[in-house]
């Protein structure tokens, strides 16, 4: 294959970088902003990580923050809004103060020539909606709705927008496991707030198609390449049900092809949440797919979960190279879910919304050198060429994510970025692969 270089990827390719609000800004009680369910899942005394729910200061440090993407020659920014810093309640009054952050959040992007791609959603659900049940109750496509129509008239510059991201993994990991904020369980939680994410997803999407005709509307999905561990049919059986949940379950519905049901019985479960007319709701014709691919997952059949009898193999058990949350590391997967998202008819282009692989970086002697991430990069990037050369519609690349945050249940050890964090001082120091990648994107 022909070197690397960013010049043998098409012209308007979009190169850029994403964070969350939750995961970077901190500042979570600060200027008006209300709780959100992650204040209060990482506040309580079973949370095993030590977190004062400060991550990473953007909220105080964004002006150098933007400046350090500029620098790195990145000319897109995703990050999101926190619901509960517009609306501290996510409904009824709004938070000035809150407002003015995020148009100055766009106003530098803008005055240093990076685009701001902005997501709606991402996991950070006002604490007061879900004491009234959250995804779980319908009400939240009424109160999903006045937000997003709040925030597509406020910042209406914004050229880029998601709904949500990855709903599987905040339904399934928050409303499902229960290891994720609020901690619900069972399939009871799931369905319903599964259902209502898919209204959400679609009902967003008209909202900004009103409020904002000429912007590029997308959403975002997780993805993971399903292989079976043999070639038993109880395993190729429980790999297709694994992928139908892991790649399917949302996209589908949006491009009208309804849930997966041929993958597993039991799923229609969910229509016992179906109001007349929800069919069509769920559909939306995006302009763009967002695909968010981490790690490979094997599956086998199992007794549990009910309706899904299926379960994953621990990558740790396989002996395969594995990041330091312990998921297997194959940037070619990415290749699978790129032709896989590629086929479906109604997909109009594809973004890789978030890349990324956490590792133990350290610091040593001033220098960070994070080998593995440069060659984690370069691996995707072939990879993407191969899909490009393939003509599968890529438009953009952005990596996950910009500086070391909050990683969820996981707390501060998976460091993702491509600057260091300091957690106790917030100094920031550029790794080594942030340095490759400036040169790459000037090769
Ligand atoms: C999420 C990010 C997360 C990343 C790494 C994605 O699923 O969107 O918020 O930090 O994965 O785990």
């Amino acid at each position: 294959m022909a070197a690397l270089r960013r010049s043998k990827f098409p012209k308007d390719f979009i190169w850029g970088v994403a964070t969350s609000a939750y995961q970077t800004e901190g500042a979570h009680n600060k200027d008006g902003k209300g709780p959100s369910i992650w204040d209060t899942f990482t506040n309580n005394s079973h949370f095993k990580h030590p977190h004062n729910n400060e991550a990473t200061d953007f909220y105080n440090t964004y002006k150098e923050d933007i400046l350090k993407i500029k620098h790195l020659n990145l000319t897109a920014f995703r990050f999101s809004i926190s619901w509960s810093r517009i609306f501290p309640d996510g409904i009824g009054d709004t938070n000035p103060k809150g407002i003015a952050f995020y148009h100055d959040v766009i106003k530098t992007c803008e005055e240093h020539h990076i685009e701001p791609w902005v997501t709606l959603y991402h996991w950070d659900l006002p604490q007061h909606l879900e004491n009234l049940g959250g995804w779980t109750n319908r009400d939240i496509i009424s109160w999903f709705s006045n937000y997003v129509d709040f925030c597509t008239k406020e910042f209406s510059t914004v050229k880029h927008w998601m709904v949500l991201n990855e709903p599987m993994s905040f339904i399934g990991l928050g409303y499902f496991m229960g290891i994720h904020a609020p901690g619900k369980k069972g399939l009871k939680h799931f369905l319903p707030a599964a259902h209502h994410a898919t209204l959400c997803q679609a009902e967003g999407g008209r909202i900004i198609r009103k409020n904002c005709p000429n912007a590029q509307i997308g959403t975002t999905f997780s993805c993971s390449y399903v292989t079976p561990k043999n070639r038993l049919i109880l395993n190729v059986r429980a790999a297709k049900r694994i992928d139908a949940l892991l790649n399917r379950f949302f996209i589908e519905p949006a491009l009208g092809l309804g849930y997966p049901y041929d993958a597993f019985l039991g799923l229609n479960r969910i229509e016992k949440f179906f109001k007349p007319g929800d069919e069509q709701r769920m559909v939306f014709d995006f302009d763009f797919i967002g695909i968010q691919y981490y790690f490979r997952i094997v599956a086998e059949h199992r007794i549990l979960p009910l309706i899904l009898h299926a379960g994953e193999i621990p990558a740790t058990k396989r002996n395969v190279k594995v990041n330091n949350m312990g998921m297997e590391v194959l940037p070619k997967g990415l290749y699978k879910m790129l032709k896989k998202f590629s086929s479906y008819k109604g997909v109009n282009a594809i973004y890789i919304t978030e890349s990324g692989i956490c590792l133990d970086d350290e610091i040593i002697k001033g220098k960070i050198k994070d080998r593995e991430r440069i060659k984690y990069i370069k691996n995707t990037l072939k990879t993407t060429q191969k899909a490009l050369n393939k003509g599968f519609k890529i438009r953009g690349f952005f990596h996950w994510t910009l500086i070391d945050n909050f990683e969820w249940a996981d707390g501060y050890r998976p460091r993702f970025g491509l600057i260091y964090n300091d957690f106790k001082t917030q100094k920031r120091t550029f790794k080594q692969s942030a340095l490759w990648l400036q040169s790459f994107l000037k090769s």
